[in-house]
Formats: C-alpha cells, structure tokens, sequence
C-alpha cells in the first residue's frame, strides 16, 4: 500500500495495529518510544505571527503552540496579564479580542493574527485612566492584585456588553474572574461606578 493510498481511518488501524502513532504531523511505523515521540511532538515548525497589540505591530516567531498569554507575557513583555490557573478558570489572563473578552490562557496566538488585542495595558489613554481603573482605585477593589488586570479587562467588557445593570447582574457576569482575596463587594461596586460614568465604554 503506497502512502497515497492511506485513509485517516487505514492510519487509525495501521497506528493500532503497528504500535506507530502520528507525531508532529508525521506518521511514525512501528513501536516508538516514549522519548522518541517527545522529541518528534515538541518540535513543531514555527511560525511568524502577526499581532497587533494595544495598537501596535508586533511580527513574533512562535511555537504553534503558544498561548496568546504566553506571547504578551513571554515575548512582549507586557506582564500586566496574569497566569493563574492556566485552564480557563480563573479570569486573571483575561484580555479583549475586538472587545471582547477572552481568556488568553486558552487562546492560541497565532490564531489571532487580524485580531485587536487590547490587554491592560491598553487601556489608559496616556496618562489618563479608563474610568474602571479609577473606580477600583477609588473603590478598594483590590487587595493582593493578582486577579485586578483580569477582572478590569472583563468589567470593561461587561459594561461594554450592557451586563452591568444592578450588582447581581454584574456578579453573573463576572462569575468567570475570580478572586482570592474575595474582593467582590468592592469591584462590583467599581464596576457600578464606572458604568454610571460618561466615558465608560471605551478601551474596547
Ligand atoms: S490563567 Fe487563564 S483563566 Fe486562569
Ligand atoms: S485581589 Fe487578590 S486575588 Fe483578587
């Protein structure tokens, strides 16, 4: 049988049958050992991605596999994004794609090339604060911090959204990003604070 002539489901039998498996794109006869398939699924041909961050440009070469977390943190050094949980549960990775929040631990980067990325750091205009900001400075809506840049990404979009009508609406909402400290009260309340300001929605 020539390789043109394998069908996924031929590869499936062939993989079971032989011990081989599929690495890194390629098929692999025969038993391999475990260190044999690490070495063939961890290197993976970079890519050149284009994000645009914050307004800016940025053409990275990056493993396929790097997380849009990962490619601020790592290779733009904008570190404002937080690792927390790394699975999707926490919310303090969370960003806005086209202004919509997103978390970034779960998103690959080179999926978001034409994609506006606006992280944190992002969304003052100069020296001036986005009114969420402000509100969580003026309403104590922090203690250790780890958790702030996401739960102000996400109250940006929750306002945006037209999800920040009374506190229990907000804390649905806001169920995604948690926090440690349990500084709910007081970032619902910033979050009620700045969708009753005039310029809330923007940043996104
Ligand atoms: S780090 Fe992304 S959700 Fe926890
Ligand atoms: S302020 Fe500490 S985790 Fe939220």
């Amino acid at each position: 049988m020539s390789s043109d002539e394998i069908t996924r489901r031929e590869v499936l039998v062939l993989t079971a049958a032989t011990g081989g498996l599929l690495a890194g794109g390629q098929l692999m006869w025969g038993p391999v050992s475990p260190a044999a398939a690490q070495d063939a699924a961890s290197t993976p041909t970079p890519l050149e991605v284009m994000l645009r961050i914050n307004g800016k440009e940025h053409r990275l070469t990056l493993d396929p596999r790097t997380t849009l977390l990962d490619a601020v943190r790592e290779h733009l050094h904008l570190t404002g994004s937080k690792k927390g949980c790394g699975l999707g549960q926490c919310g303090a990775c969370t960003v806005l794609m086209d202004g919509k929040r997103v978390k970034s631990c779960l998103s690959l980067a080179a999926l978001m090339e034409g994609r506006e990325i606006t992280t944190i750091e992002g969304l003052a205009q100069g020296e001036v604060l986005h009114p969420l900001q402000a509100a969580f400075i003026e309403r104590d809506a922090f203690q250790c911090g780890y958790c702030t840049s996401g739960q102000i990404m996400a109250g940006v979009a929750c306002i945006n959204e037209g999800h920040a009508g009374s506190p229990e609406e907000i804390r649905e909402w806001m169920s995604g990003n948690l926090c440690r400290c349990g500084a709910y009260d007081h970032i619902v309340a910033a979050i009620q604070d700045a969708a009753a300001a005039p310029s809330a929605t923007q940043g996104g």
